[in-house]
């Protein structure tokens, strides 16, 4: 494929101004089963003159492709004018990266549902690898960036390259035939291990029913939002009771280990190391940011050394009631995703709507978990991984297990927790950017 139109085009990141070539609407699949299944590549002017940005030449600079994919919606392709708020296409164009913007499908039957966001992602680097010889930019540098949905995208992607299990999706919608394996993965409070999730967040907020949100309505295609702040039914506990007690069996058969081989894991009660493990995420957030006077933090010398955990998780309060994910009346975002039905064995069993049970297939091909011991996954060497320490859309235990998963096998994972931080990316550009840097050079 030629790439032949282009505009010339400038941005700006910190009084810094790049210009740069934008490719729009290139469609990166043959046989393309929406008509948004289409990419923007943005490349610094810079190198079609052989100059360097960065320390990065044509041949070496690092490409960048982050996804938009937010509450398991569409992720839409984004331009350095109206990207969000960091202005993160700006930004990477900056400090030298080529970015690549692909559109992704999301949760309308429409688009297609579970695995389409996984499928959509791998055919947009198979297509950059294609260009190899027509774009600046090493192929075998792709790192892949996106928040919730979009970072369990980023962590999907970087776990299952080149996995056969996807191979038949790729078909249908003419994938290009090239590796689908990319070189760094960067995840912002990933919605991940969506089958696991729903124990997770009980064992963190057991004991709190209260709910407390920010509600968004659709009137006429404006979003209002109102405040609800609730007590969760008596059913609502019973269900909550139920599933907490589930997750220490989960936690205990991943075989954790610290970062000095002890194991982690949890008794009975959901107490043990790997609690541990989790309030030390909270610890060293507080520790890094120099929180003083914090009413659940214990404090010896100005430094924290514990935290109480219940009047913490009090504190961020609890945002879903229970069932987090997989709702008993088939009506979260997770829900719609896998096809409108359960995909867990829990909420299955509960359903107040007599639901069915979506293919074992999705519930795997949708979760970089299955993924880990499969020697047939490419799996990138290079993670980072933010998740807030006053997020309350998943429980901190996922993105520490996904973490503690990739480290224990010996791969190379930043992952902290960013204090009182909410549920959101992108906030800490130059240090992602700096942590690319890093991995590449
Ligand atoms: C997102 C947030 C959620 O709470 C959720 O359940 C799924 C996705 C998001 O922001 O992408």
């Amino acid at each position: 494929m030629k790439l032949n139109e282009y505009i010339i085009k400038e941005c700006s990141y910190n009084d810094l101004t790049t210009t740069y070539r934008e490719y729009s609407n290139i469609t990166y699949v043959k046989n393309p089963t929406h008509d948004m299944q289409k990419m923007n590549i943005y490349v610094p002017t810079a190198y079609y003159e052989n100059k360097s940005i960065n320390g990065y030449n044509k041949d070496n600079a690092p490409i960048f492709m982050p996804n938009a994919v937010g509450g398991y919606r569409y992720g839409d392709i984004q331009t350095p004018e109206n990207d969000n708020k960091y202005h993160t296409i700006s930004a990477a164009l900056n400090y030298g990266y080529i970015v690549v913007s692909p559109f992704i499908r999301g949760r309308k039957v429409e688009d297609g549902l579970a695995p389409a966001f996984i499928v959509d992602y791998k055919a947009a680097v198979r297509f950059i690898r294609s260009l190899q010889d027509e774009i600046p930019g090493d192929v075998e540098k792709i790192i892949t960036n996106g928040t919730s949905a979009g970072g369990a995208l980023s962590a999907l992607i970087g776990m299952t390259g080149n996995h056969h299990d996807y191979q038949k999706y790729l078909d249908e919608i003419g994938a290009y035939d090239e590796d689908d394996s990319i070189y760094g993965a960067s995840c912002y409070c990933p919605i991940t291990n969506l089958d696991h999730a729903d124990m997770a967040y009980e064992w963190q907020f057991s004991g709190i029913y209260e709910v407390h949100r920010r509600n968004m309505k659709d009137e006429g295609g404006r979003p209002s939002f109102s405040m609800i702040d609730e007590a969760m039914s008596d059913d609502e506990i019973r269900v909550s009771k139920d599933l907490e007690k589930l997750f220490p069996k989960y936690v205990n058969s991943l075989n954790l280990k610290d970062n000095l081989g002890h194991p982690l894991s949890l008794d009975d009660n959901g107490n043990g190391s790997f609690k541990e493990y989790v309030k030390s995420l909270v610890i060293d957030a507080g520790n890094k940011a120099q929180a003083k006077n914090i009413s659940w933090a214990i404090y010896e010398d100005n430094k924290i050394i514990d935290i109480d955990y219940l009047a913490y998780c009090k504190d961020i309060t609890r945002m879903k009631n229970a069932p987090a994910f997989d709702n008993l009346e088939l009506n979260s975002p997770e829900n719609e995703e896998f096809h409108n039905q359960h995909f867990t064995d829990y909420s299955y069993k509960h359903s107040l709507v007599n639901g069915t049970k979506t293919k074992e297939e999705y519930i795997k091909l949708m979760n970089p978990m299955y993924y880990l011991d499969d020697e047939n996954a490419i799996k990138t060497k290079h993670w980072r991984i933010r998740h807030g320490s006053i997020d309350r859309d998943t429980s901190l235990s996922i993105s520490a297990i996904l973490a503690l998963s990739l480290m224990n096998r010996g791969f190379e994972v930043d992952y902290a927790s960013p204090w009182n931080t909410p549920h959101s990316g992108d906030y800490d550009l130059d240090e992602l950017f700096a942590w690319i840097d890093e991995i590449c050079r």
